[in-house]
C-alpha cells in the first residue's frame, strides 16, 4: 500500500533534479504524475522511470513563466487523471546574477515570473480542483538562500524569500479549505542547476558540497524527494505553512556560504539547466 495511493500530481520542474526524483518517488507511492517541465527529452524520460516504478505518469510540456500553461497542466491532470490531490511547484533557474547594480529590470522581473509568479499561479489554479476534493497538499521549492543573505544570487534568494512568505500567507487563507501549503528550503543539492554555475561542473560541486554543511556529504535530490513524499502524504495532515529545511546543518550553523565567490560572477543571464547559457 503506497502513501500516495489514488491520489494525483503536478510536479513542475520534473524533468531534473529533484522535481524529477520527487515524480519517481510519488510514482512508487502510487500516485499518477503529470510531470511538466520546459524540457521535452527530460520529461520523457521521468515518465519512463515513473513507470518503472508500476506508477502512471504523463509528460506536458509547460512554461512556467505562462500563467495559461501552468492552468493547462492542473488542467492535464484532471482530463487524464480525474482529479488534483497534490501540486508541487518546484521548476526553478538561477537567473538574474551580478552584482546588484548591474542587474536589469528585465531580469530581475523574468527571475521573479519564474521563481515566484509561478509559485503563486500554481497555488491559485489548484484551488478550485482541490475544493472539489475535500482538500490537498501543494508544495513549492524555496532555498536556503530565502532564509539566509548570502546563500544564492541576489534576486534568487528575494524570490525564494517570497515564496517562503507565499507559503504562509496561502496556508492560513486555506486551511478552511482543508488546502495544505508548504514549502522546502534545501540546501546545497547535486542538481545540473548547481553544476551550471560552479566552474569545474559536478566534479567540484561534489568536492564543495562534501564539506559544505555540518553533515558532511552532498545533499541529493532524494534527499528533497523524501521531505515532499511526507508533505504530500496524509502524514502531513496537521502541518501547514511550514518552511522545511532540508540542509544537512548549514542553516542551524550559522555561517555564511563558505564558497559564497561560485555566485560572483559577472552580469549575466541563467536559464534552464538544460540550456545554454
Ligand atoms: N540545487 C540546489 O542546490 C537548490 C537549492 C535550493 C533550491 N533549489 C531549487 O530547487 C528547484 C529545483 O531545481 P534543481 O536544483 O532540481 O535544478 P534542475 O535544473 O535540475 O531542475 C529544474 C527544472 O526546472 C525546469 N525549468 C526551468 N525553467 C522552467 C520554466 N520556465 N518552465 C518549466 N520548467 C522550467 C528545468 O527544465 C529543470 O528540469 C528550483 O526551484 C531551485 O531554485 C535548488
Amino acid at each position: 500500500m503506497g502513501k500516495l495511493n489514488n491520489k494525483v500530481a503536478v510536479i513542475t520542474g520534473a524533468a531534473s533534479g529533484m522535481g524529477r526524483a520527487t515524480a519517481i518517488r510519488f510514482a512508487g507511492e502510487g500516485a499518477a504524475v503529470v510531470v511538466a517541465d520546459l524540457n521535452e527529452q527530460g520529461g520523457h524520460a521521468t515518465v519512463r522511470d515513473c513507470k518503472e516504478q508500476g506508477g502512471r505518469a504523463i509528460f506536458h510540456k509547460t512554461d512556467v513563466e505562462k500563467e495559461a500553461e501552468i492552468r493547462a497542466a492542473i488542467g492535464r491532470a484532471v482530463s487524464e487523471f480525474g482529479r488534483l490531490d497534490i501540486m508541487y511547484n518546484n521548476a526553478g533557474i538561477a537567473g538574474a546574477l551580478g552584482p546588484l547594480e548591474e542587474i536589469s529590470a528585465e531580469n530581475w522581473d523574468r527571475t521573479f515570473a519564474v521563481l515566484l509568479r509561478s509559485v503563486f499561479f500554481g497555488i491559485k489554479y489548484s484551488i478550485p480542483e482541490m475544493r472539489k476534493v475535500g482538500g490537498g497538499s501543494i508544495i513549492s521549492t524555496a532555498s536556503i538562500a530565502g532564509i539566509l543573505g548570502q546563500a544564492g544570487p541576489l534576486v534568487y534568494s528575494v524570490a525564494k524569500a517570497g515564496v517562503i512568505h507565499l507559503t504562509k500567507c496561502a496556508a492560513v487563507e486555506l486551511a478552511k479549505d482543508r488546502i495544505r501549503v508548504n514549502c522546502i528550503c534545501p540546501g546545497g543539492i547535486n542538481t545540473p542547476l548547481l553544476h551550471k554555475h560552479i566552474p569545474g561542473g559536478e566534479a567540484t560541486t561534489l568536492q564543495l558540497l562534501q564539506t559544505t554543511q555540518p553533515l558532511a556529504r552532498p545533499g541529493t535530490p532524494e534527499d528533497i524527494a523524501g521531505m515532499a513524499l511526507y508533505l504530500a502524504s496524509d502524514d502531513a495532515e496537521w502541518v501547514t505553512g511550514t518552511a522545511m529545511v532540508v540542509d544537512g546543518g548549514f542553516v542551524a550553523r550559522g555561517n555564511a556560504f563558505a564558497q559564497q565567490s561560485a555566485f560572483q560572477v559577472p552580469s549575466k543571464w541563467s536559464g534552464p539547466s538544460f540550456e545554454k547559457d
